[in-house]
């Protein structure tokens, strides 16, 4: 495999270039994928539109790369191995060949359905190979996909495929995850409610629960296969696609309003997919990779699918939950499949600790060779917790940092090149150029200092811009600072230069790796009959790294405070999805404001960390006695 990196030497090498000639750099990691016709300039840009443009002029199609090309040489290695919910269920797997057929074969069920080259499809799925199979037959014929994740509310996935313009949706009866069973396609039926850009279904059976099917609009998985296999199964030749043809839409939450489109197109996206792939997590041949996120998430999409697929690796894809039927399933997994790279999140680990190493004991984790965390900031005793006892101290880890918007990792060690520091994500990776600015956007140069996290050039994974509406890309990401993509984070740069993340500084909660804007959760708590307003805000959180914690002033004070919280905490579920349940709920007469109106967060922030005494500068307040009350309640303030 050309362009991995062997040593730290060869990795500054690698840097050093990409800095000084991106174009030359870029342009021959991409010359080892498969172009229907070459690019004519490797890259055009601009941040103040933003425009940015990878191997532009150039053609191909992701699919191509992602299996056609492995078929002569590894056809009949495994492409995808699948582990169900219940492990009483037999495993399955798919060589090379096998899922190119699939995908060929649902890319014609998707045509005989009406989709074309450009359509948006929405995909409500469990993780089932199938759930593989569509998202890769849509970039096989040139759709735009856009996964939802199962967890999402009706509400949530109705909006996305309205801003989307979806016209085909694909779900299933229903999808198993530990012991739920989530009813996915009545919970489609209600989104479609209020979906009129939406002419087909179709449904995967996986839990055998009765649907109710519409006629006309809702067709089975299963049908629809027959009707190719009757047409004798002809292959499905890849659609040839511009570079900056868009490949998905994935949705992501934000400071404000509703969560915004991210788009990705499909040349740069995959190169880098690929690249920092293999490098990262020093991708040898043969190896089997586990991402323990979901599809419907970003690491889903970029390490369980597009850049293992790119490698030709094996990759790994579980339905379950990690808890269940108990806290050992992970490491049952990784010793039945021997995973070689297992890349997981720190809240499963910390979740996993806290139920003790007797679910570890006696599982053989041999095959270990790299371990990877995602999603929030690695604390250092969860670290050390996974290096020790699933990593047996021979295993590097990296802790990848990037964002949806990025599309693959940015700054993160290479596995086994970087040297490590706990709770570090370390290094910028080749082609990735990150600066600290304050709040005036001045840079803030040398070691040992702390700002916001930016970038100053385009990198080939970037977000290209939010579906439909441009200027809300621009205004997020490229407008803060004149020149720069803002990322939203806050960042220590050590006395090495080594870049550890401090989390968000914008008003967008990580909680469980997920990311949830204060905004969306005020506006569904705001739904309830009986609140008047809200305030949410962050507070730490033992296993989910932050907790979600309501300030909510209420009409009705004389009803039952526990019945109120329950039926809020059912708001939020029905209007977001159950990630966005708050943890606590205080009822208060009043939130804190400025004389101009705007709630003063830093306080209630404060307060919910448990922080009573030191409130900082409350002069601004409109009515300071609001916060002695609110202090005063926080004591008898129970879980939601
Ligand atoms: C946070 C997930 C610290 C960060 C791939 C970022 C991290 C947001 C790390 C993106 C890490 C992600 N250390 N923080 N290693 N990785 N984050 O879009 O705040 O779901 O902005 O993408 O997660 O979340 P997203």
């Amino acid at each position: 495999m050309t362009h991995l990196i062997r040593s730290f030497e060869e990795y500054q090498a690698a840097y050093r270039r990409s800095v000084a000639d991106p174009e030359g750099f870029w342009g021959e990691v991409a010359s080892d994928f498969q172009w229907r016709r070459p690019w004519d300039r490797v890259l055009e840009w601009n941040f103040t539109e933003p425009a940015v443009k990878w191997f532009a002029g150039g053609k191909l199609n992701v699919t191509e790369n992602c299996l056609d090309r492995h078929l002569a040489e590894r056809g009949d290695q495994t492409a995808i191995l699948w582990e169900p919910n219940d492990p009483e269920e037999h495993y399955r797997k798919f060589t090379y060949r096998e899922l190119h057929a699939k995908v060929s074969q649902f890319a014609h069920v998707l045509r005989n359905n009406g989709v074309r080259k450009g359509d948006r499809v929405c995909l409500y799925l469990p993780m089932v190979p199938e759930l593989a199979i569509a998202v890769l037959a849509c970039a096989r014929m040139g759709a735009i996909h856009s996964v939802v994740f199962g967890g999402f509310s009706a509400q949530s996935i109705a909006d996305r495929i309205r801003d989307a313009g979806c016209s085909l949706v694909i779900t299933a009866d229903g999808g198993f995850r530990g012991s739920k069973e989530i009813p996915l396609k009545s919970v489609i039926d209600d989104a479609l409610v209020q979906c009129p850009s939406v002419r087909k279904t179709i449904v995967l059976t996986r839990s055998r629960s009765p649907v109710s099917m519409i006629k006309g609009r809702d067709a089975w998985w299963e049908d629809e296969i027959k009707k190719v296999e009757t047409m004798g199964n002809p292959d499905f030749p890849a659609e040839e696609m511009d570079a900056e043809d868009p490949l998905f839409i994935l949705y992501t939450s934000g400071s404000t309003g509703k969560p915004k489109g991210v788009v990705h197109t499909g040349a740069g996206y995959l190169v880098y997919a690929h690249y920092t792939f293999v490098n990262v997590f020093g991708y040898q041949p043969g190896e089997v990779h586990f991402c323990t996120a979901d599809i419907g998430w970003i690491t889903g999409h970029s390490y369980i699918l597009y850049g293992p697929l790119a490698a030709g690796a094996t990759t790994l894809l579980f339905e379950g939950v990690p808890t269940w039927p108990d806290a050992g399933r992970l490491w049952e997994v990784v010793q039945k499949y021997r995973v070689n790279i297992l890349y997981t999140a720190p809240t499963a680990i910390r979740s996993l600790m806290g139920f003790g190493l007797e679910y570890v004991q006696g599982k053989d984790l041999s095959s270990l060779t790299k371990l990877g965390s995602v999603g929030e900031p690695i604390n250092e005793e969860a670290w050390h917790w996974f290096d020790e006892h699933i990593g047996g101290g021979r295993c590097p880890i990296v802790d990848t940092w990037w964002q949806t918007e990025t599309g693959g990792i940015m700054i993160s060690p290479i596995a086994g090149v970087t040297p490590t520091k706990p709770g570090y994500a370390t290094l910028p990776l080749p082609g990735v150029q990150p600066l600290l600015v304050d709040e005036n956007g001045r840079e803030i140069e040398g070691n040992g200092v702390s700002g916001n996290l930016c970038l100053r050039f385009p990198w080939p994974g970037m977000i290209r811009t939010t579906y439909g509406d441009h200027e809300r890309c621009r205004l997020n990401y490229f407008a803060t600072y004149p020149n720069l993509y803002f990322t939203g984070d806050g960042c220590l740069r050590d006395q090495d230069g080594y870049y550890r993340i401090t989390g968000r500084v914008d008003d967008v909660l990580n909680v469980s790796g997920h990311r949830i804007g204060t905004a969306e959760v005020e506006n569904a708590i705001n739904l309830y009959t009986d609140v008047v307003e809200s305030a949410v805000v962050g507070y730490p959180h033992g296993v989910k790294g932050q907790g979600i914690y309501a300030y909510v002033v209420c009409i009705n004070h004389q009803r039952d405070e526990d019945l109120t919280r329950r039926d809020i905490a059912a708001t939020v579920t029905r209007a977001i999805g159950a990630i966005a349940r708050p943890d606590k709920i205080q009822f208060v007469t009043g939130l804190p404001k400025t004389r101009s109106g705007k709630i003063m967060r830093r306080i209630l922030r404060k307060i919910a960390e448990g922080e009573t005494t030191d409130l900082g500068d409350t002069s601004t307040l409109l009515d300071p006695a609001v916060v002695e009350e609110i202090r005063a309640g926080v004591l008898v303030t129970k879980g939601g």
